[in-house]
């Protein structure tokens, strides 16, 4: 069953708890947690304190993405804080501190994603692709909502989820940028299974209903 993903980045931050039920109560899975630094990307969002208020508004799955520079620094901190998978860009450090980031959020018993910047080849996950829960493939450049699908990211989507299977492996592999009603069948063809989504669900009034209509992208 393919996994649908809110981007609270879209949503009334103003009435965070009551959104978040709404997406619930709309069968949501996960809450995409969107923390960008003002550096890793051209833009700053939210962090550790928002995230510690709604996990005390809400028992629903928090997928925090960190769009932050030498992601190592802060990964216990958002643990902590209650993220239930903390993703890191593999553009954002080397590859041995990327690695004792994953290392660090394991050791809080928490989920490891791993996440890539549209110009950034698949090939840069498979140093981690083995000990992660989940690859985000992302399918905008990262820092705003509301940007437009990038197609040709469709066959780094295939790869990955070709890699997964062959080597049996059950880690989750998740998209995010530009996914609404008519991109999201691409990516599940291509072999995504969780579907990030901002402005196609926050940007409509009727949530249930732009939740109904990603999912069905599984048909
Ligand atoms: C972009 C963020 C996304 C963003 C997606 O940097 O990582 O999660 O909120 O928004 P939409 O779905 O509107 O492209
Ligand atoms: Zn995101």
């Amino acid at each position: 069953m393919i996994k649908i993903a809110p981007s609270i980045l879209s949503a009334d931050l103003a009435r965070l708890g009551e959104e978040v039920e709404e997406i619930r109560a709309a069968g949501a899975n996960y809450v995409h947690f969107d923390v960008m630094d003002g550096a890793f990307v051209p833009n700053i969002s939210m962090g550790i304190p928002v995230l510690k208020s709604l996990r005390k508004a809400t028992d629903m799955f928090l997928d925090a993405h960190l769009m932050v520079d030498r992601p190592g620094r802060y990964v216990e901190q958002f643990c902590k804080a209650g993220a239930d998978l903390v993703n890191v860009h593999v553009e954002a450090d080397s590859p041995e501190n990327i690695a004792a980031a994953l290392e660090k959020i394991r050791d809080c018993g928490k989920k490891t994603g791993v996440t890539l910047k549209p110009g950034t080849p698949a090939e840069a996950i498979l140093p981690f692709l083995d000990q992660v829960d989940l690859v985000l493939v992302m399918t905008v450049e990262p820092g705003f909502g509301g940007q437009r699908f990038m197609a040709d990211m469709l066959p780094k989507i295939r790869t990955i989820r070709d890699w997964i299977r062959v080597r049996g492996l059950c880690c989750e592999l998740e998209v995010d940028g530009g996914v609404d009603a008519e991109t999201a069948p691409l990516c599940v063809r291509a072999g995504a299974n969780v579907l990030v989504a901002g402005s196609a669900v926050f940007g409509k009034k009727d949530r249930a209903a732009a939740v109904r209509m990603l999912r069905e992208a599984e048909i």
